[in-house]
């Protein structure tokens, strides 16, 4: 990617695109949601550890553009320490807003962080629903 790629993005992006945080595996994951734009064939699976209802650590795996990227690093910090509760709130837009703005084209991108939190917050409530609101 050329800086000249980078100039339409805001200095949040490219600094997350360039300097992804919590990118990897995390092995003791007990929420994992995965989603794939049909469209340009981007991914991104996002991994929280959720400890009696509040997201202890995220971490995301993310093949895709600059704003893919930039948008899963930025969820994964702002995902951490937050309740499901409050995570479960949460809307693309929110991301959109937390990387500075994305460029009208690249928009879309935000849906991956998006939709993968929302299935990471189905898997994890899919189980033992008892033992989580104890
Ligand atoms: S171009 Fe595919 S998510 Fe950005």
């Amino acid at each position: 990617m050329s800086d000249d790629d980078l100039r339409a993005y805001s200095d949040i992006v490219i600094d997350h695109f360039q300097h992804p945080r919590n990118a990897g595996p995390l092995d003791d994951a007990n929420a994992v949601g995965e989603d794939r734009n049909p469209v340009c064939g981007d991914h991104m699976k996002l991994m929280l550890r959720i400890d009696a209802d509040e997201i202890a650590e995220a971490r995301f795996q993310t093949r895709g553009c600059p704003a893919a990227i930039a948008t899963s690093s930025m969820a994964t910090v702002v995902l951490t320490g937050m309740t499901v509760e409050d995570a479960a709130r949460l809307k693309r837009q929110d991301f959109v807003d937390a990387v500075g703005g994305l460029p009208k084209a690249k928009i879309h991108c935000s849906v991956l962080a998006a939709a993968a939190l929302k299935k990471a917050l189905a898997h994890y409530r899919s189980q033992s629903p008892a033992s989580q609101s104890a």
